[in-house]
């Protein structure tokens, strides 16, 4: 196998390269004068099993999903055997079903998209939601990183702090943390008004007093639920407030508001390079490509 370094994930695939040992193809990228992208590999990829490490988070999200179907087809016109994309976070994944009348699935047509350059697989990390991935036209297959971000607070020395998800539907997140905190585990209940996007929410049967507590979720996007969820600990007396997730976002002034509503560290993973992923995804992803070269 050889792993081609997609522009917006450099680093992690030559840290993937670094673990496992094989080949790294890089990619040479511009942005033409009107906007649109180029990419060109630069090494052979006849006969060979290609993972191609290309996030696609923002800024210019759709700019690098081009990117990422742009390589596609040049490694298959190269003659690559088989061509898996490595998408840790996958743009659109949260438009996974019609919330309005009217609306399309986003994520399913970029499935498609990426499917007609010549993505013959996909593995992603930590997708809003697993059953999206059995719409997708190639096999899909998503991992967890929680159970790093957990390790990384154990490693700073909070073994046994609590592991709180902001929503019960992402309750399998703080259990998956649980498992290597060894402390409690809960969940907040968050409700979204669809036209307005706004979230309320509550705390119901939560002891958290005295305890240090990490909220995990899986994207932080413009903070606002990381803000309330920290808010509502302060008020039940925690005594100290992290919060981990796999997507970093952080949107505009997300970090500034997070940090400002009490919580003392925000971890992220290179999911989305920059300030907060401190923890990479690398032995994760080596591991998953070691075991399917
Ligand atoms: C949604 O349900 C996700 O799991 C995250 O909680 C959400 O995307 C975070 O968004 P924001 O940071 O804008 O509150």
């Amino acid at each position: 196998m050889k792993v081609i370094s997609g522009p917006a994930s450099k680093e992690l695939a030559e840290h993937i390269s670094a673990l496992t040992g094989f080949d790294n193809i890089p990619v040479a990228s511009k942005v033409f004068p009107d906007g649109e992208s180029y990419v060109r590999l630069e090494g052979d990829v006849k006969s060979e099993n290609v993972a191609i490490v290309q996030t696609t988070c923002p800024p210019m999200q759709d700019g690098r999903l081009f990117q990422l179907a742009f390589i596609a087809d040049a490694a298959k016109r190269g003659g690559a055997s088989k061509v898996t994309a490595v998408v840790p976070y996958l743009a659109y994944a949260r438009q996974d079903k019609t919330f309005l009348a009217g609306e399309g699935i986003s994520v399913e047509t970029i499935a498609r998209m990426l499917k007609a350059s010549g993505i013959d697989e996909l593995i992603t990390v930590n997708i809003h939601s697993e059953p999206t991935l059995k719409q997708f036209p190639f096999p899909a297959k998503t991992l967890s990183a929680i159970p790093l971000l957990a390790k990384y607070f154990v490693n700073k020395g909070f073994k046994g702090a609590f592991a709180l998800s902001p929503d019960k539907g992402a309750m399998y997140i703080a259990k998956q943390a649980q498992e290597v905190l060894g402390g409690d585990a809960g969940h907040l209940n968050k409700q979204r008004d669809r036209y307005t996007g706004q979230t309320v929410q509550t705390a119901e049967g939560l002891n958290v007093k005295n305890q240090t507590v990490i909220i995990l979720d899986d994207i932080i996007s413009t903070g606002g639920t990381i803000v309330g969820a920290a808010k509502i600990l302060r008020e039940q007396g925690a005594k100290h407030v992290f919060c981990a997730c796999v997507h970093g976002l952080l949107i505009g002034d997300a970090e500034k508001r997070i940090l400002d509503a009490g919580v003392e560290e925000i971890v992220g993973t290179d999911s989305v390079p920059g300030n907060i992923s401190k923890v990479s995804l690398a032995p994760l992803l080596s591991q998953e490509l070691r075991s399917q070269k």
